[in-house]
């Protein structure tokens, strides 16, 4: 086992921040709160005076928004710009330790994994953990089919709240493998950040009611959204000893339309450059036009599922082209928007 001290890299936030905007449209405070959250956290490790007085706390960010709002996607794009490991946990996998399913060791396992099996890097690793709300307390303990133990929801919690607290832990080296026929290492977790993200969905649809004598007509959309707070939270099944690990709370919002176009056409991967590049590889030029982009744009507006739906609206869209591409070399192909809704109304 290694055991040499790495220096993270220390970028400043602006630097944090200008590398996501790059890549995820809207969402300025979620960008800004994780660029600054990423920064302590580099700074706190990076520091020995911090590290040892203990006396900065770690700032874990809980993310919330809709379905396909980018809540993974802003993790995944954080990850490749930290020269740190990053592992990304999804929440539903999880049970109480000795139940079937993993335990939460496993989450800092992965972590240790992304290390290269380097103990000291990990422990100044960063773990999301997604779908968080999943891990919900459940009320009706009859459903769980546990004997009334609840043991993906409460027992998940209870245990996350431990890793997140800070303690040494016995985590399995090798996580590929049954793991519990591995050997197992002692990691701490005191410096880890923990980046949540949930869509608490029963919690977003509820609206501020008018006030009387006032309209919110006119007002945005999102602005008519009651503001989340812990007790809404905890309301939902979250346990507040959980919710005080995570004092960031960044609520993300819907993308609007405009954010949607932006999406397909405006990052260096957007649905727009790739599929151009992947036509080109067959020598055929592939041009959208605006009113093209935005009838997928309403369509997608329509399914309900944010920026989700933009790449299998891409697929309906183009499928015959793509099908065909082999035999259409040296053409330019035009997306138009009457070439989009028939397509759209084949695909039903
Ligand atoms: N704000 C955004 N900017 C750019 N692309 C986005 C954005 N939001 C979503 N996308 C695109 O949509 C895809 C799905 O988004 P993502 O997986 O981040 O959704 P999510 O918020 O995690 O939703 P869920 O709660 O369902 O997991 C991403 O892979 C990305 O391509
Ligand atoms: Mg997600």
């Amino acid at each position: 086992m290694k055991k040499q001290k790495p220096t993270p890299v220390e970028l400043t936030p602006e630097q944090i921040y200008k590398h996501l905007d790059r890549y995820v449209v809207g969402q300025e405070k979620a960008k800004r709160a994780v660029a600054i959250a990423a920064y302590q956290h580099i700074k706190r490790i990076s520091h020995p005076g911090l590290k040892k007085s203990g006396i900065v706390k770690k700032s874990n960010v809980l993310l919330i928004g809709p379905t396909g709002c980018g809540k993974t996607y802003l993790a995944r794009r954080l990850a490749e710009i930290l020269e740190l490991p990053f592992a990304i946990a999804d929440a539903t996998e999880y049970t109480e330790a000795g139940y079937y399913g993993k335990d939460v060791e496993v989450m800092a396992g992965e972590l240790l994994q992304r290390a290269g099996g380097n103990v000291a890097l990990a422990e100044m690793g960063i773990i999301f953990i997604d779908e968080i709300d999943k891990v919900a307390r459940k009320s009706d303990h009859g459903r769980t089919g546990s004997g009334g133990r609840d043991i993906g929801g409460e027992g998940v919690q209870q245990s996350l709240l431990r890793m997140l607290e800070g303690q040494k832990m016995y985590i399995p080296e090798n996580v590929t493998q049954h793991w519990n026929k591995h050997d197992f290492v002692l990691l701490d977790t005191t410096n880890i950040l923990f980046i949540c993200a949930g869509t608490f969905s029963d919690l977003r649809a509820e609206k501020i009611p008018n006030p009387p004598g006032f309209s919110t007509k006119g007002l945005p959309e999102k602005a008519r959204f009651k503001k989340i707070t812990n007790e809404d939270l905890t309301r939902h099944g979250m346990i507040p000893e959980l919710l005080g690990r995570l004092p960031v709370m960044v609520r993300m919002d819907e993308l609007s339309p405009e954010d949607l176009l932006r999406v397909l056409t405006e990052p260096p991967d957007s649905l727009v450059n790739q599929y151009k590049e992947l036509m080109k590889a067959d020598d055929i030029e592939l041009v959208f036009e605006v009113e093209a982009l935005k009838a997928m744009v309403a369509e997608c507006q329509k399914r309900k599922v944010g920026a989700r739906g933009l790449r299998g609206l891409m697929e309906e869209v183009l499928h015959d082209h793509l099908f065909d591409a082999p035999n259409m070399r040296g053409q330019t192909l035009a997306i138009t928007p009457t070439y989009v809704h028939e397509r759209l109304a084949k695909a039903e």
